[in-house]
């Protein structure tokens, strides 16, 4: 048998009194790194369970995968937008990185005129364009008749044209914006412009 370690210099550390496969154990103290990393380990995971589980501040890897497949339906989306195509500007439509990029566009060109909101006038009768978020339009109510509308605008009446502003893609998302708040299918009444 080796022989064993000389015993610790404090003399009040004494031998544990089990003996396993003839080893015995000083009854020390543990090392302050040692305690440090175990305290630390613990305080870690309270704060990480807190983030995680209880106050939902931190995004949870589900939201994450969501988050990156959008981007990457919005990519694929934005590289072949096709505006004759009704199912696909729904599609754009309920794709949140689109609306998003859209809902910038409009409240930075289109606020003025339909309100934040998009309700104008139905919000506001002093502003001048009309309401967005109703199912009752001017110009039509498809996809690609909101689209047209806005790309060639209503010149006469005061309605821009925006396609040769923003450019195709960017209409796209802003025609998408003004769709998230419609459903496909919904009943449209068209008013015949006075
Ligand atoms: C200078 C004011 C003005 C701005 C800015 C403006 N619009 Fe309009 N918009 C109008 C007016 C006025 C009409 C109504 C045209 C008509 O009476 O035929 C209209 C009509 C529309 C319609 C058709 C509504 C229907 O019932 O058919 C859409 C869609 C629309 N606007 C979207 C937009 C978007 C998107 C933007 C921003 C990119 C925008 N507008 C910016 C004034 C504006």
């Amino acid at each position: 048998m080796p022989p064993s370690p000389p015993p610790p210099d404090d003399p009040g550390i004494k031998l544990r009194e089990h003996t396993y496969d003839g080893i015995q154990e000083y009854d020390q103290r543990l090392p302050n790194w040692w305690l440090y990393t175990l305290y630390g380990a613990i305080l870690f995971w309270i704060v990480y369970w807190f983030a995680h589980m209880i106050s939902g501040l931190a995004v949870t890897d589900g939201a994450a995968v969501d988050a990156a497949m959008n981007r990457i339906a919005a990519a694929k989306m934005a590289s072949s937008i096709d505006v004759s195509n009704d199912a696909r500007f729904w599609e754009m439509a309920r794709n949140p990185v689109f609306v998003d990029a859209g809902r910038q566009t409009f409240n930075s060109l289109c606020i003025a005129c339909h309100l934040a909101s998009l309700r104008g006038k139905s919000e506001n009768p002093a502003a001048v364009g009309p309401d967005l978020t109703d199912t009752a339009w001017l110009h039509g109510g498809t996809p690609k008749e909101v689209f047209a509308t806005v790309s060639k605008g209503v010149l006469t009446k005061g309605m821009p044209a925006w396609e040769p502003v923003l450019g195709q893609k960017k209409t796209a998302e802003v025609v998408a914006y003004v769709l998230s708040h419609h459903q496909p299918g919904e009943p449209i009444t068209v008013e015949v412009p006075k």
